[in-house]
């Protein structure tokens, strides 16, 4: 890993923002390998220093990938005057870290959200050419048929007049009234599967995202909970860095 300074070392890590972290190393409270440091830009080395805060072991990641089961009513941006946003969410520590949505769910939309401060991740899944496989679990206020799904698999022309990729649809229950489907998609347009289900005079009335690309909503988390994605998660994610 490149050497990187002592402050960005330790806001990285969650400690706190850069002026805070400089008043700690100034008052004594960062030591590295055993002294205390008080040169804000000491250069760190990852692999071979050893940075305490307060004499308990700071580990530093650069990247941070955290998943989310987003709630109703959260906004997917990073700060807004009005409306609650998914940074809300997290505890200071991770607040810290300049996370931000990779990618946007409705604030009505709940389920998987993936929060980073990785920009080449992010840049990398949100690409259009990358056709990432998102899925979703949806209401609909009517009747889906298998008419639909047909509709759905040979590209649905939405509001606008933009024909989407072909989307996998099936049905998991249907009445006059009322429908359960699920719903895979390669792209991400503006609020999509709403605009797909209106191009057949439908309306979603719960949306949940389950799935984005081999990362399933994990669904021990609660509406508003998160977690730091795992080794399986990690793999995924892993994958859109590299290439
Ligand atoms: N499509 C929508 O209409 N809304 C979302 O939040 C995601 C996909």
């Amino acid at each position: 890993m490149a050497l990187v300074r002592l402050d960005k070392f330790l806001s990285n890590a969650g400690i706190g923002s850069r002026s805070q972290v400089r008043d700690y190393i100034k008052f004594r409270r960062v030591w590295v390998d055993g002294v205390p440091c008080i040169k804000a830009d000491t250069k760190i080395d990852k692999e071979k220093n050893v940075v305490t805060f307060d004499k308990r072991v700071v580990s530093y990641d650069e990247f941070v990938y955290i998943i989310l089961n987003k709630p109703k009513g959260v906004i997917s941006a990073t700060e807004d005057e009005k409306e609650k946003t998914v940074i809300d969410l997290l505890d200071e520590k991770y607040k810290k870290m300049k996370l931000f949505p990779v990618g946007r769910l409705d604030k009505d939309t709940v389920g998987l959200l993936i929060l980073s401060n990785d920009g080449r991740f992010a840049h990398n899944t949100l690409s259009p050419k990358k056709h990432i496989e998102k899925s979703y679990y949806a209401h609909i206020n009517g009747k889906i048929t298998e008419e639909h799904i047909k509709e759905f698999e040979k590209g649905v022309v939405i509001s606008g007049g933009y024909k989407c990729l072909p989307a996998k649809l099936s049905i998991e229950y249907s009445a006059e009234n009322f429908s359960k489907v699920n719903i895979t998609i390669k792209e991400g347009k503006y609020h999509q599967i709403k605009r797909m289900f209106e191009a057949f005079g439908r309306k979603v009335v719960y949306l949940k995202r389950t799935s984005f690309d081999d990362i399933i909503l994990d669904e021990t988390l609660e509406e508003g909970e998160y977690r730091l994605a795992n080794e399986e998660e990690m793999k995924v994610i892993k994958k859109f860095i590299e290439n």
